[in-house]
Order: structure tokens, then sequence, then C-alpha cells
């Protein structure tokens, strides 16, 4: 079956960079840049180059460099920030400005003391101006996910007309249900007169823990780009995570939708993000964190080395991971102790493997993990006489 594809925008550098005390210098940003370029990224979000002469600079120099993806900068609906964004881009193969306005009524109150005829007229003019300048104008809806549909409808539509090539639909705040957020990107399919002319994309933040439910529901009712950030870092609870959509759409065929991206490069790519921004990926983070193939427990120790798909859906190879990990603690059966005894060099014939198995009980209840290292003191701690092999 061939299979849609879905457009991974990457924000790693722009909204994944607001998260505080994670500033990256340029020579980050752009060794990052050439790392997502590698991945497969579609679209790169390199910066906001209105924001500072550091951020103009970053994305000068991303777009000269950057080979297959998009470049694409980031501008309020703001003349000036349009023309800035613009000249930042002038290197970049594809250049791509993403220009906007929040669109709920609280943003349009309290935000831009404002009403929602002029929030579109001012919409339609960023459109337009910054169609003077690139071909490729994204345009979002900051606050989308609180924003009503029929309104959002009508600023999509507006904003087709003055030429957006994309619609992004975020839901800024985290606080939609994927239903709801799946809803509302059906809602503006069936609703939105020119619809066929733009990609919808989805821009989920992860207040409630669900950017990455919120996403998939975006693109099974029809958006086709997802916005999102390496371990999902990002402003307050971060972003969608790219590696957990992309192995979503991946590990689940049945949804036929498939992205570029080389996911054999999302551990390093992960790894690196992480000890250049100085952020620790927590160790049970889907996909790439350190726990993620580790088994621990007798029971699904003992399965995963009769086969290891009974407690792993995912091949550890295919994201870039050496293997699975059989972690020695007080919860390990025999089975993974002959196995692990096995790895560094001990055949255990049954009975041995029952006194070395006691030994290592009292062991394991006085130090967390058992390393493979502290294996020949289990057993040289026994009374029985055990060869080493090779
Ligand atoms: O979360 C958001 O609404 C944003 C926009 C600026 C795209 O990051
Ligand atoms: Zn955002």
């Amino acid at each position: 079956m061939s299979k849609d594809k879905v457009q991974i925008f990457d924000t790693t550098l722009r909204d994944g960079e607001q998260v505080p005390g994670c500033k990256l210098d340029a020579e980050q940003k752009l060794e990052i840049a050439e790392r997502l370029d590698d991945l497969g990224v579609d679209i790169l979000e390199a910066g906001f180059p209105r924001s500072s002469p550091g951020d103009f600079n970053s994305v000068v120099e991303i777009s000269k460099l950057v080979k297959n993806a998009t470049v694409c900068g980031l501008t309020r609906a703001v003349e000036k920030d349009i023309e800035v964004a613009a000249e930042a881009l002038t290197h970049a193969k594809k250049p791509r400005i993403h220009t906007g306005i929040g669109t709920s009524d609280s943003h349009i109150k309290y935000k831009f003391n404002s009403n929602r005829d002029a929030i579109i007229e001012r919409a339609i003019a960023a459109v337009r101006y910054a169609k003077t300048f690139v071909e490729d104008v994204e345009f979002y809806a900051e606050d989308a996910g609180r924003t009503d549909n029929e309104f959002l409808a009508k600023v999509c539509e507006a904003v087709i007309k003055a030429g957006a090539t994309v619609l992004n639909i975020p839901d800024t705040t985290g606080y939609c249900l994927p239903e709801e957020y799946g809803a509302k990107m059906k809602y503006l399919k069936e609703n939105v007169t020119g619809v066929h002319k733009a990609v919808l994309s989805c821009h989920c933040h992860n207040d409630l823990g669900l950017a990455t439910a919120n996403s998939i529901a975006g693109v099974v009712n029809g958006a086709r780009q997802i916005e999102c950030t390496i371990n999902g870092i990002g402003e307050r609870a971060g972003n969608t995570s790219l590696e957990e959509v992309v192995m979503i759409m991946r590990q689940h065929p049945g949804l036929g939708l498939d992205t570029n991206i080389n996911s054999k490069l999302l551990y390093s790519t992960s790894q690196m993000v992480s000890q250049k921004m100085g952020v620790m990926v927590q160790s049970n983070k889907a996909i790439v964190g350190a726990n993620a193939f580790a088994h621990s427990s007798g029971i699904h120790q003992d399965g995963v080395i009769k086969n290891r798909e009974t407690y792993e859906i995912i091949d550890p190879a295919d994201v870039g991971v050496n293997e699975s990990s059989i972690v020695l603690t007080a919860r390990s059966g025999r089975a993974a102790l002959a196995y692990r005894a096995k790895i560094v060099g001990y055949e255990l014939t049954k009975l041995q493997l029952d006194t070395v198995y006691n030994e290592f009980l009292k062991f394991a209840d006085i130090k967390k993990e058992v390393l493979d290292t502290d294996i020949h003191d289990i057993i040289s701690a026994t009374d029985v006489a055990i060869e080493k092999i090779g």
C-alpha cells in the first residue's frame, strides 16, 4: 500500500530553543541544523530573525548550510518582522516565511485589545506582504486549540485566498483532547473553501502530556504536516516529540502515513541535542530514553531472551540503538542471570545456576543494579568451581 507523506517540520531551533537556560550558540545551531537535514526533516524552522541579531545571523548561516530541507523563519503579523525574515532567508534554497497572529477570544481581547474582523484583516495583510518576498508562506493561528471552529475556518479561508500555502493550527496551550483536536482538523477540511490549496499543519504543546496524541489525531483527520522538536523540548512542558510521531506512523502501517525521516539517526540526534542544550533525556522517554529498550523484571527478561518481540514493539536498530539491554536487578530471574553470565564468559549448568542465583540475590538486594563486572565477584563468592569459557 502506498502511504501518504506527512511533512516533518522541525522547530527544535525555534520553539525548542525557547526552553529556559538552553540557549545555543551559533556554532551549535549550525551543527544541529546539519544533523536535522541529514535526518530528513522536510522543513527546518531556524529561528525568529527579528527577535535578536543572533537569531538573524543563525537563520542566515543555516540558510546557507542546509541542502535539502525548506528553511523557515518565524514572524509576527508585523511588516518589519516579515522584511527581516525575508532578508535572513535570502540564501535559502527553499525559503518559507511563517507568519501569524492569535485567533482565540482570549488572545484577541487580552493580547491585541482588538476584535475578530480586525484580526482577519491583519492576518490577510501579513500573508500578502510575506508573499511579496517568498512563494511559500505558512500562516499560524496562534491558540487555534481554543479558537472557535467557525471563526478559525473564516481565518483559514481568508489567508488561503491571500496566498498561504500552509495553515498551522497550533494548540498553543496544550489544552485540547485528541478527539477535539482531530475534530478541529476534520472541521477545517470540510468547511474551509479552498482548503485543498494548502497543507494543514499540527503544532501541539504538551501541557497535559497530549502533544503526540493530538498530532496523530490531526494527521488521521487530514493534516499533512507535524511541527515537532527532538526530545519534545520546548516552552513549558514542551512540543510534540519528533521521534514519537515518526515511529508511531512507522509502527502502525494501517494508518497509511509515513515520513521522510531516516529513523536510524533518531537516537544519536536525540543525544546530540540533549548534550548541546544541556537537557537530560528522561530515562523512560519513549523511543530515545535510556530505558526505552532495557528490561529488568524477570518475567520480561525471560520473554525477551526467548524472543525480543514478546516485550518490544520496535527493533532498537531501527532507531539507531545497538541492542536491547537486560539489566540485572533483584527483580531479575535465572534466565537473565544465565544470559548475562554467558556474555561475560560463564556457561552455567542448571545446578551451578541455582547456587549462583542465590548469591546473586543477596548481592542484588544491596546493589541497585548488578553490572557485568559484579558477576565475576558473585561467582567467586560461591563454593562451586566454575570455569570461565573463552
Ligand atoms: O505554539 C504556538 O502557537 C507557536 C506559534 C508561534 C507557531 O509556537
Ligand atoms: Zn509553539
